[in-house]
């Protein structure tokens, strides 16, 4: 009689314990940015141990190696260059949403861009240069108005150049060197940019034969104000070649009328003299000269 009058209760209390277990581990009550870095920390390798305090129980991940916060607490840097981290970036970065500096250059780290750091809409500086990064650079990195220096130089990433990097008028430094970049090269309003060491990019945007057939290595480092990569060169090599033929076919023309000229008055006068075509040939070789001065002066009257 007592046991059966007992169980429900043991049950009862069983299940609250359990309610109150459940919602301790539930998401809510972990810091979401501590669950993001973790997800960064799973995907790479660490053969010094940088990330070794990084730990998931912890309530903020202010007190980490390599991690920044704010004075609210909030995760605003990340930086880890030189560590010799390998292994990819992960798609967990994208929910660290306050970052504003992300420094993971000098690194051996693989993998492509994850299309996630899109939605770090507060990041002003995004350095992964010198990594061994492969794929295109995600469209979604267009988004990121507030970012004023972009490096991606020494890697390994290939595609065109996004057209929404030209559109980012807050890009004070744009470094995209040695890559495997191609195709045409948009006018990018950063105050300087770095596209040299793509062999696959062309001069001019207008080529249709950009893709991979058109190989002139551009190499300039500049700011906006100074030689924009487009056409500039070509038109110079067009124009003089346009004046080297102009000039030729002038010259072709005057010497046709001035032999013309000249055969004339030589004909007129030589007819009897010609006994034989060899001779004739000597004559007109050996009066070449005297002819060119000659008839020159008559031709400029
Ligand atoms: C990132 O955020 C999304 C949506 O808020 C969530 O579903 C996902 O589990 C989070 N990932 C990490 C690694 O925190
Ligand atoms: C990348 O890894 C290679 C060997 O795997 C090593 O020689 C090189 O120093 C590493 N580079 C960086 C920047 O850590
Ligand atoms: C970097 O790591 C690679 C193996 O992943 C190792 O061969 C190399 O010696 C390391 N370099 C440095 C500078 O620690
Ligand atoms: C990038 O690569 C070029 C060519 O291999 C090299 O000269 C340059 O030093 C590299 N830059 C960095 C930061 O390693
Ligand atoms: C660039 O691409 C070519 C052909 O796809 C490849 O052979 C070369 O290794 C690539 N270079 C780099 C630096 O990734
Ligand atoms: C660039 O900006 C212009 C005007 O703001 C817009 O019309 C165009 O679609 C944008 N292009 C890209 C690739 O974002
Ligand atoms: C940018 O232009 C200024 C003056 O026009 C020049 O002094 C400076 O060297 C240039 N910077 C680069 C990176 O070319």
């Amino acid at each position: 009689m007592g046991s059966k009058k007992a169980s429900p209760l043991i049950l009862l209390v069983f299940l609250c314990s359990w309610a109150s277990v459940l919602s301790f581990l539930s998401p809510k009550g972990v810091n979401p940015e501590v669950l993001a870095l973790m997800g960064i920390k799973a995907t790479l390798k660490d053969p010094h141990d940088v990330l070794e305090n990084w730990d998931q129980d912890s309530v903020d991940p202010c007190s980490w190696n390599m991690v920044t916060c704010s004075p609210e607490n909030l995760v605003i840097g990340l930086g880890t260059p030189s560590q010799n981290l390998s292994g990819t970036l992960s798609v967990s970065i994208g929910n660290l949403t306050n970052l504003q500096t992300v420094l993971l250059q000098d690194n051996n780290i693989t993998g492509s861009i994850p299309k996630e750091v899109g939605k770090l809409s507060k990041l002003q500086t995004l350095d992964l240069s010198n990594n061994q990064l492969t794929g295109e650079i995600p469209k979604s990195v267009g988004q990121l108005r507030n970012l004023q220096y972009l490096r991606l130089n020494n890697n390994s990433l290939h595609g065109a150049f996004p057209p929404s990097l030209a559109n980012m008028t807050q890009l004070t430094l744009l470094d995209l060197s040695y890559n495997n970049f191609s195709g045409p090269v948009p006018k990018f309003s950063a105050r300087t940019f770095n596209i040299v060491g793509n062999p696959l990019i062309c001069a001019t945007g207008r080529e249709n034969l950009c893709y991979g057939t058109v190989t002139m290595p551009i190499s300039f480092n500049t700011n906006n104000s100074q030689a924009i990569p487009s056409s500039d060169r070509p038109k110079c090599h067009k124009l003089g070649l346009a004046l080297g033929i102009s000039i030729g076919c002038i010259f072709l023309l005057l010497s046709g009328f001035c032999t013309f000229i000249w055969w004339r008055r030589r004909h007129n006068q030589q007819i009897f003299l010609d006994v034989n075509d060899q001779h004739k040939e000597e004559v007109c070789l050996g009066n070449l000269n005297r002819f060119q001065f000659r008839e020159t002066s008559t031709c400029n009257q």
